[in-house]
């Protein structure tokens, strides 16, 4: 049978995850891998954060998130500086997807979304996070990782390499390190 369906219904639903991604996080992954399910295309954007010292700059956090985003055809990976709703626009995305871990994310994520949407009519989709990554952030595992805790299963393995090795350089030649 037959629907009878709208004019564009099937049109292409191009997708954003925006995030900073210092590093990327098996929490990450999981949100990504999910959106590349649900949607045609979806783009990981990371964000150029000038004021924010990065433990990787953004060249080599696109890098790993390539990498670790390799298997799915219809993920790509770019970078992006300005707001949000400025990118989306320029990419013809209708959509930010975002993982929501806890009720503590909520009314952060909840203004930012609302803000999106009154800028540009940007939506906003939220995912609970899986309950295994839903105590996850980038900022922790480094934290951990910086004093020799085990986080090994939070972040993909060739991220966990990059991050001991980047951890042991610092170590060596501590010093300001510049804006990431
Ligand atoms: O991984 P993060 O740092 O939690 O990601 C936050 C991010 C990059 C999604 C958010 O800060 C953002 O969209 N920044 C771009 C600037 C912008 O549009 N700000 C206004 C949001 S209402």
């Amino acid at each position: 049978m037959t629907a009878d369906l709208p004019e564009g219904w099937n049109r292409v639903r191009r997708v954003v995850c925006p995030g900073s991604f210092d590093p990327v996080t098996n929490g990450h992954l999981d949100i990504i891998g999910r959106a590349a399910r649900l949607y045609d295309e979806v783009v990981v954007a990371v964000l150029t954060n000038v004021s924010k010292q990065a433990l990787f700059t953004t060249d080599e956090r696109v890098e790993m998130l390539r990498e670790v985003t390799a298997g799915y055809r219809n993920v790509q990976v770019t970078r992006f500086h300005g707001l949000i709703v400025d990118f989306c626009q320029a990419n013809d995305i209708s959509a930010i997807v975002k993982g929501l871990r806890a009720v503590s994310d909520f009314e952060y994520e909840q203004m930012m979304s609302q803000m999106n949407y009154r800028l540009a009519g940007i939506e906003t989709l939220f995912m609970t996070t899986n309950p295994l990554y839903a105590f996850l952030r980038s900022s922790l595992v480094k934290e951990i990782a910086r004093y020799g805790g085990d986080v090994d299963g939070l972040v993909p393995e060739l991220v966990l390499v990059r991050l001991r090795d980047r951890l042991e350089s610092l170590k060596q030649a501590p010093g300001p390190g510049g804006t990431r």
